[in-house]
């Protein structure tokens, strides 16, 4: 096993290949832009990591781990399109620099890619991953939606906001994983437990983001903060806050989010005292915590090493602190 870092800088060197400089140029510089703009790698880690831990050398599974982050960052493109979001890792999105008809086309061709990387590997893997793919980025899709209807909806419960997080965002974090497993040939009872893991894990995550986006700090975060708020998300925030807050102070926010106004930033301000002072604040920071040891714990029924399962643990908790 190696570190962390290690597995990323292996990452970012072969992504660094995969570089396209194809003409038309409107079509891949923008693939080019978003792909090397950073962000944290955190599900081709996953990946090469897997496939270490079920005992194949991660080179094995670099082209699996490209594909994964090529089509995270695809999601990425469309997502700031649908979320009308300016910044993206702390620079202009693809569709700002660019405009709305190169973003999409732009994502619909890295999604194409993402499949394509598939072919690097003989048939029978082949054929599990791009299973695994295709229901996973179905997923994503019926998650983005379910996202973009409870914009206008002001009756979202907490179970269908976290099935709308598990689909948008935690599968592709289980099945990232589960893609180092099938590259490695693991037993099909260890590719589902680490598909789980995943799963937990990418729900911490998710609500994480959530927090991060009216609580971060705009300097680290990268992206512009309190965008839910003015794109009126539901998100665990907004929903603990209408479950805790008084009658009045509920119906002040209900009204905040069914509105568009001008201004943003007095919208910003008193969504964000309400999350605070009604506890939905500390209530997402404790999910948070709920989900990650459920990862925790799928780890136990996983036959691997306690230094591997270290390892996952070490990483797990590390997102639950970070501020990126
Ligand atoms: C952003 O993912 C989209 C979510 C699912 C929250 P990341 O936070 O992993 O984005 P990057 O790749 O590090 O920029
Ligand atoms: C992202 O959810 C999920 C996908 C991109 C599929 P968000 O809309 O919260 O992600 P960010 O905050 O823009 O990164
Ligand atoms: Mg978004
Ligand atoms: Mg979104
Ligand atoms: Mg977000």
């Amino acid at each position: 096993m190696q570190s962390i870092d290690d597995y990323r800088d292996h990452f970012v060197s072969f992504l660094e290949k995969f570089v396209t400089l194809n003409e038309p140029q409107n079509l891949y510089n923008p693939i080019n832009y978003i792909l090397n703009l950073g962000g944290k790698r955190l599900r081709p880690v996953l990946t090469l990591m897997t496939a270490d831990i079920f005992n194949v050398d991660y080179k094995h599974a670099l082209n699996a781990a490209l594909s994964i982050e090529v089509f995270h960052n695809f999601s990425l493109v469309h997502d700031d399109i649908m979320d009308d979001a300016p910044l993206r890792r702390g620079h202009q999105t693809v569709h700002e620099k660019w405009d709305v008809n190169t973003g999409i086309l732009s994502g619909d061709a890295m999604l194409i890619m993402a499949y394509q990387l598939f072919e690097n590997y003989e048939a029978d893997v082949f054929q599990d991953l791009a299973k695994l793919f295709s229901k996973t980025a179905l997923e994503v899709c019926e998650g983005q939606q379910y996202d973009v209807d409870f914009e206008t909806r002001n009756d979202v419960t907490i179970p269908e906001y976290l099935k709308m997080i598990e689909y948008k965002t935690a599968v592709l974090v289980g099945a990232a994983m589960k893609m180092g497993a099938i590259v490695a040939k693991a037993s099909a009872s260890e590719q589902n437990n680490i598909y789980e893991f995943g799963r937990n894990l990418g729900i911490a995550f998710q609500l994480q983001d959530d927090y991060l986006d009216a609580f971060g700090d705009p300097k680290t975060f990268g992206k512009q903060v309190g965008g839910d708020i003015i794109e009126n998300k539901k998100t665990y925030l907004y929903l603990k806050a209408l479950e805790f807050l008084n009658d009045d102070d509920k119906a002040i926010l209900v009204a905040l989010f069914s509105s568009q106004p001008e201004q943003v930033e007095e919208k910003i301000d008193t969504a964000k005292r309400l999350f605070e002072s009604s506890g939905a604040a500390k209530a997402t920071k404790e999910a948070i915590q709920v989900y990650t040891q459920k990862a925790f714990d799928n780890l136990e029924s996983l036959n691997i090493s306690d230094d591997k399962k270290a390892l996952l643990k070490t990483f797990g908790s590390s997102l639950m602190n970070r501020t990126v």
